[in-house]
């Protein structure tokens, strides 16, 4: 059985998603989770790109232990230099430096560059990137709208100059499946040198071909797949994780090959991603939408009682979708707590474990059962939290068909409460024209999601809002059994991460 190795780039190509860029603290708990998830490198960001990429990946580099940690670069000197200065501590640790090879990106892009001299660049580059670091990653940009004899001649040459691992970018996701594995196979025939490297695909989903053309490059001899959690990236985005990850495992006959991807924790992969991005999954998403294990017809499962084979090629579990019941309830001390967390995968401190002990015993008292899913909310507005100027410190509505929706909002700001009532369109509205008179804030509301999390009538809501404010967008999160409370939580938490943008001077003053 052959072994694939899975190099998530959800952290760098996932981040160009429209909207989806997140903060150090935000990168680094994804971090965490993917390395929980088992993948073999993690490209932690782009390091010359912005001061928040490098700092992403130093601390990235510093903390995660496990998979190699990698940093993107341009073909240039001062690129490398940077990638391998933000790299520096992490023990497993990988450069990926990146030049177009297609006629079209060296006449628009380079500026009429001849193939030679974008040969030669790519060949020197490599050779620099291995004199600071053991593991180089090469990739000829738009390598799929490259001649494939001349895609050819530059694999040989950066292998040569010591990258040991080649990935080969469907760029503008403009190939097919079975012109996609010809192309693999083509190099894996003619490139004298190829023993010495492993070949890795990245593909984009703009024909939504990106997993099936990674599949058929697997087919034809590559060792590593790209891709990321939710398949986010730019523009269509790039090769599911999920997906890929579990064909597979789930045709391990067809394809004799498997990844070492724990699957269990699929799911909470995806949920953090969907959290903290605020990018929703489609529900008839393949492996994680909500609708991806549940069977409607009657026939089905009338089949599935009998015999789950008969309509399932999965089972739920073995992608993380368990509803484990937390039998610990108003009673339930610490540790039982701390326990559960500690099995779910999280290591919180002391600070975070009292904190996040506190909302459990509070949400003991307003909810019947509480699942795995619950705790992964409150241990998420733990970890991702930014520092707190601002805290919901009480909220009275008031709201009925006949009268103006009220809000009356306490609001701690450091030492001191404040509050205010105000009126609205309806209670959130009131709720949140209270908390901008508390705050004076400036931001304008993009975006307001409102999703539960666990099912029934006492199920946690989750508010998710985007805030705009000098040129930066954030995102704010907060959940809660009383949605007006998980909306104010929300809107607080957006408002935290502005002011903490704004105390380190990253927020644009207003034009005058
Ligand atoms: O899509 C692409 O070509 C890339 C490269 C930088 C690998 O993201
Ligand atoms: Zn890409």
């Amino acid at each position: 059985m052959r072994s694939i190795r899975i190099f998530d780039t959800t952290l760098r190509d996932g981040e160009q998603s429209p909207g989806a860029s997140m903060n150090v603290e935000e990168k680094l708990q994804v971090a965490r989770q993917l390395a929980r998830l088992g993948v073999d490198a993690i490209e932690a960001g782009f390091a010359i790109s912005s001061e928040g990429d490098f700092e992403a990946i130093r601390t990235i580099a510093g903390e995660v232990r496990g998979p190699i940690i990698t940093s993107l670069a341009r073909a240039r000197e001062a690129d490398i230099r940077r990638a391998w200065e933000a790299l520096r501590d992490a023990p497993r640790k990988r450069i990926h430096t990146f030049h177009s090879t297609s006629d079209i990106h060296l006449k628009y892009q380079h500026r009429g560059m001849s193939r030679q001299d974008a040969l030669k660049r790519s060949a020197e580059m490599v050779r620099l990137a291995r004199s600071l670091v053991e593991d180089v990653e090469f990739s000829p940009m738009d390598a799929t709208r490259t001649e494939p004899s001349f895609l050819a001649e530059v694999v040989e040459a950066v292998i040569e100059a010591g990258a040991g691992t080649v990935n080969i970018p469907d760029t503008v996701g403009y190939s097919v499946p079975e012109e996609f594995g010809g192309i693999i196979k083509y190099l894996m025939d003619n490139v004298f040198n190829i023993g010495k490297a492993v070949i890795s695909v990245h593909c984009h989903n703009d024909l939504g071909l990106a997993v099936a053309n990674s599949l058929a490059a697997v087919r034809a001899g590559a060792g590593q797949v790209e891709c990321t959690i939710n398949g986010i990236g730019e523009r269509a985005g790039n090769c599911s994780l999920e997906e890929v990850v579990m064909a597979l495992r789930t045709r391990r006959d067809f394809f004799n090959a498997d990844t070492a991807v724990r699957s269990e924790e699929i799911i909470r992969s995806s949920r953090l991603i969907t959290k903290i991005t605020g990018l929703s999954v489609q529900p008839n998403k393949a492996i994680v939408g909500a609708n991806a294990f549940a069977h409607e017809s009657g026939i089905h499962q009338d089949g599935l009682l009998k015999a789950k084979a008969t309509y399932e090629i999965m089972r739920p579990e073995s992608v993380g979708l368990t509803s484990t019941k937390l039998i610990l309830g108003k009673h339930s001390g610490r540790h039982a707590f701390k326990t559960r967390l500690a099995e779910l995968g999280h290591e919180l401190s002391d600070e975070e474990l009292e904190s996040a002990f506190r909302k459990f015993k509070h949400l003991a008292d307003q909810k019947k059962e509480i699942y795995d899913e619950d705790l992964e909310v409150l241990v998420s507005e733990e970890l991702a939290g930014a520092p707190e100027l601002y805290s919901l410190a009480g909220l009275k509505i008031s709201s009925g068909t006949d009268e103006t929706p009220s809000a009356t909002l306490k609001l701690r700001t450091g030492e001191k409460t404040s509050e205010h009532t105000a009126t609205g369109d309806g209670p959130v509205d009131a709720t949140y024209k209270a908390i901008a008179a508390l705050t004076k804030t400036k931001s304008t509301l993009q975006r307001f999601e409102v999703k539960s999390i666990t099912g029934g009538m006492d199920a946690i809501g989750e508010v998710i809002v985007a805030l705009e404010e000098g040129g930066i967008t954030v995102r704010g999160h907060g959940a809660d059994t009383d949605i007006i409370v998980a909306a104010a939580k929300a809107y607080i938490n957006a408002l935290n991460k502005l002011a903490a943008k704004r105390q380190k001077g990253q927020i644009r003053p207003p034009e005058l």
